[in-house]
């Protein structure tokens, strides 16, 4: 399986899914490290010898042009799967498009609550009581793609922004590498760009051990009676 991730930020993700195929010995391999503008994530990546490359959104008179672009480098690297790892760009549908059904997406809420930007700030303003992560296909439509998986805790009373963002980036770190591991394991597929999960529970028990540390007492499957067999 070939990685494309394409990033923005930290990049904290990205390390996490290239030390999960390390670790782990999946049968992974990450193609291209993509951004769209300079970040401490391209040079970590870089830092880890990581085929990387900048497709500076400032380069480009339109997000067509910086799409046009990135697609090219995407392909090149001949990438099967799209992983979007706090990309901080909306795609186009055209963009969806090209790669339908191939690009994943992990964002800081427990989907559909708190679509977009500042998920942790909305999440404690709104008196949430259930807050998490979600890994879910790309469609269009922003942060609303078929659910793949969810990770979620119980907000407690007092929490600053800045301790529920940490408690929520825990599971993304266990979250994302479980995906990429079920992935190759084939437990999970995409068919028709619905994920379908095979034998889930034993899935995350032979995980490795800090995965399934933090996911068995936190993972939410979606929907299994229509989703998997
Ligand atoms: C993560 O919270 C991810 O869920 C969101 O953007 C953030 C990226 O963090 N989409 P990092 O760059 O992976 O550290």
């Amino acid at each position: 399986m070939r990685l494309a991730i394409l990033i923005s930020g930290r990049g904290s993700n990205m390390s996490c899914l290239a030390d999960a195929i390390t670790s782990y010995e999946l049968a992974a391999d990450i193609v291209l490290v993509a951004a769209n503008k300079p970040c401490a994530g391209l040079d970590e990546a870089m830092r880890r010898g990581l085929p990387t490359t900048l497709v500076s959104r400032a380069d480009f008179g339109s997000r067509e042009d910086h799409e046009q672009a990135l697609i090219y480098e995407i392909e090149r690297s001949g990438a099967d799967l799209v992983f979007l790892a706090g990309y901080m760009a909306i795609l186009s549908p055209a963009f969806v498009a090209r790669f339908a059904g191939r690009i994943i997406n992990i964002h800081p809420s427990l989907l559909p609550a708190f679509k977009g930007l500042d998920t942790h700030q909305r999440a404690l303003d709104s008196g949430a009581v259930h807050h998490g992560v979600t890994v879910h296909i790309v469609t269009p439509d922003l942060d609303d793609g078929p659910i793949c998986l969810q990770a979620g805790l119980t907000v407690e009373k007092g929490l600053t922004v800045e301790a529920l963002a940490s408690q929520v980036l825990k599971l993304e770190h266990a979250l994302y590498p479980f995906i990429l591991y079920a992935l190759c394991r084939r437990t999970l597929t995409v068919a028709n760009g619905l994920p379908v999960w095979h034998e889930p529970t034993d899935t995350l028990s032979s995980a490795p051990t800090p995965i399934k540390s933090v996911l068995e007492t936190t993972v939410i499957w979606p929907a299994l009676d229509k989703n998997s067999n």
